[in-house]
């Protein structure tokens, strides 16, 4: 089990000590000495925050204090007064993890706060012990960000959401008053804000843009001040502060118009001012991606499924709205390729790159999506009409959306293992199930529509 906790010997960089722990599922590391003797514990902010006081990289670990010296022999696991004082202390000082020692103060195991409020904490199985990691999205009250936020907190993580709140924030209301969720409402545009969301993460992922080529074109400054410049400002602060791990949401938009199935050589031929900011940032992420820094760029087919904060200006979520309320589906066109992709099995990929060696997904582009939903319009119309039991369609042939593009998926579930897990069809079914129970009143108003820029409810 020891190769899996982040041991430090005392004379390792700080750099590298950075990259040890963020290689565990901890965000602490435990300093030891040249016979593996426990000498105490060491968070991964602090690391950062002595980068940011200027110390050097590359200086010994040791050379600096260490924040605390916790630690319970393991005889003294049986003796539950002296396990509740430790819990008592660790809880007061804001810490999370115990080594385990041998009587000569070597690590045998490390046990969360968690592991021994439990009366037998060793039969606890390792994947159920409290995932210390903060994890920052940014743009976590959207579409994506609604549902990731909550699958990251289900799993243990603690959360901070940055966002902006431009269409509300209802979506987010609910999770309120959880003390491993933090909501900070502010613009990354700000470089204050942009910097101050960084302190204690361990990972960033960036969701927050003006998504959509009609919100773009509405709105082109802001598009480029959020889709481009933000997401440089962040990571390079990031970077800065060797917070490695940064995932960062991109599209399959990117690819505009191809006749092949695309992958993640192919070249791109973006069609929208959206994609264009989305391939500018792609660049400057990944050119500054090194040992220290790796980023992960994913590129999403398009979006479906209900969320907390709901879109009808997505294909799928469209069709189903409109079986509803005009019961029939409109297709315009209807022959362009369109790699589809649920919001859940979306939220789970982002996830997967958080907890996925930094070596395998580090410095990696991804198309995510899976070749079996490379669907062309008229069979998404078809598939959402048979499943609501046969609205009729409508066909127009002349094309709204340039866009037109079929992706290859094998590099993402080669690497992740990734296969969706949702349908077209559950989703048109749950979508109408909450528009007829009412959950949703009213999905004509302006906050379902990216480019309305409304946050208000009737
Ligand atoms: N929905 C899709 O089909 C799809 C497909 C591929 C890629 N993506 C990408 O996924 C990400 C999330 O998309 P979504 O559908 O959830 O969009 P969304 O518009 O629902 O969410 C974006 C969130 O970012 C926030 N935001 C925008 N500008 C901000 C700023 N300056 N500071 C702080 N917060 C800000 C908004 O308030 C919103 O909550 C985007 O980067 C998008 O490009 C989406």
């Amino acid at each position: 089990m020891k190769h899996a906790l982040p041991l430090i010997e005392r004379h390792t960089s700080i750099k590298e000590t950075i990259q040890k722990i963020e290689r565990t599922p901890f965000a602490t590391g435990f300093l030891i000495n040249e016979q593996g003797v426990y000498l105490g514990g060491i968070f991964l902010s602090d690391l950062r925050r002595l980068l940011i006081s200027g110390v050097n990289a590359e200086a010994e670990v040791g050379a600096y204090p260490v924040k605390y010296t916790y630690r319970l022999e393991e005889p003294s696991l049986r003796d539950r007064a002296r396990v509740d004082a430790l819990l008592a202390d660790l809880r007061l000082h804001g810490v999370n993890y115990v080594p385990v020692v041998t009587s000569i103060g070597e690590i045998q195991d490390i046990l969360s706060a968690d592991d021994l409020t439990s009366a037998r904490p060793s039969e606890l199985p390792a994947g159920q012990r409290e995932r210390e990691k903060r994890v920052l999205v940014v743009g976590g009250a959207g579409y994506l960000g609604s549902i990731l936020t909550r699958k990251l907190l289900a799993r243990g993580y603690q959360v901070r959401i940055l966002d902006s709140f431009i269409y509300g924030r209802k979506s987010v209301e609910e999770l309120t008053g959880n003390e491993r969720c933090e909501i900070v409402e502010g613009d990354l545009r700000n470089i204050h804000t942009c910097v101050s969301a960084l302190e204690g993460v361990n990972a960033v992922i960036l969701l927050a843009a003006i998504v959509g080529d009609p919100a773009s074109k509405v709105r082109p400054t802001e598009t480029i001040e959020t889709n481009v410049l933000a997401a440089q400002a962040l990571a390079s602060a990031a970077k800065l502060q060797h917070i490695s791990r940064f995932v960062y949401a991109s599209t399959c938009s990117v690819y505009g118009v191809g006749a092949d199935l695309l992958d993640e050589q192919s070249s791109l031929n973006p069609v929208s001012l959206y994609a264009r900011t989305k391939i500018a940032s792609e660049d400057i992420i990944l050119k500054m991606g090194d040992a220290y820094f790796a980023p992960t760029i994913l590129r999403m087919g398009t979006l479906y499924g209900y969320s907390p904060r709901m879109r009808f200006d997505l294909v799928v979520n469209t069709m189903s709205m409109k079986s509803f309320t005009d019961k029939k589906i409109q297709v315009y066109g209807g022959k362009q390729w369109r790699p589809l992709l649920h919001v859940e099995d979306a939220a789970d990929v982002y996830i997967r790159c958080v907890e996925a060696d930094l070596k395998n997904v580090g410095n990696q582009v991804f198309n995510v999506g899976s070749n079996e939903q490379n669907y062309q319009i008229e069979e998404i119309a078809e598939r959402v009409s048979t499943t609501l039991g046969g609205i009729p369609i409508q066909r127009d042939d002349t094309s709204l959306d340039a866009r037109d593009y079929r992706v290859s998926f094998a590099k993402v579930h080669d690497t992740l293992g990734f296969s969706p897990q949702a349908t077209v069809e559950q989703a048109a079914e749950t979508i109408f199930g909450r528009l007829s129970d009412g959950t949703i009143r009213n999905p004509a108003q302006r906050i379902y529509y990216n480019h309305y820029f409304d946050a208000t409810e009737e």
